[in-house]
């Protein structure tokens, strides 16, 4: 990934927990509130909300455990997702639509349509997605914040 890595502004760490559909959404809401109080306009906080809420969801859905870091730069938005979990076999097939291996139980809180990670990549400018198979998963996004026509709260 371009430019993402240097002069970090801001870097806050959540943890997710496998398994807890109470708390579903109370990480990505997190985000969008940091986005929102740094003065980000909505056009790219709602697709960094979108990747987020999707990353957080496969979180509680297939894994034990995982951190969601947030990284604000002059030039991006990025988010890194590291779990503990079972892993992807086949992240081809895990990326396209409609793919879900989502049990009952995901599928009665309506979830498991199978969209969450090709919306993930139709939110981003970037994506990448790696697993370890029986140990976790790996996911990092970024949104280019020059590739936007709307002003931004560092110009
Ligand atoms: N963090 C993860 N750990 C293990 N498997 C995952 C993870 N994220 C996604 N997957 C696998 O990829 C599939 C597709 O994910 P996604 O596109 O988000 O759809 P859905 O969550 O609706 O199943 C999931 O059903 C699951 O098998
Ligand atoms: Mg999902």
């Amino acid at each position: 990934m371009e430019r993402t890595d240097n002069n970090i502004l801001i870097h806050k760490t959540f943890h997710i927990e496998g398994g807890n559909f109470p708390n579903a959404g109370t990480i990505s809401d997190q985000v969008k509130k940091t986005l929102k109080e740094a003065g980000f306009p909505n056009s790219i906080i709602r697709r960094i909300a979108i990747a987020t809420f999707e990353a957080e969801m496969n979180v509680i859905c297939y894994a034990k455990q995982g951190e969601l870091s947030l990284f604000i730069t002059p030039h991006s938005l990025k988010v890194v997702v590291d779990d503990e979990g079972h892993g992807i076999l086949d992240i081809n097939l895990a990326m396209s639509e409609g793919y879900s291996t989502a049990d009952e139980k995901i599928r009665e809180l309506g979830f498991g349509a199978g969209m969450g990670l090709p919306n993930i990549k139709k939110n981003t400018d970037e994506m990448i997605l790696t697993s370890k198979f029986k140990q976790g998963t790996h996911l990092e996004f970024v949104v280019y914040l020059d590739r936007q026509e709307t002003h931004l709260p560092f110009e």
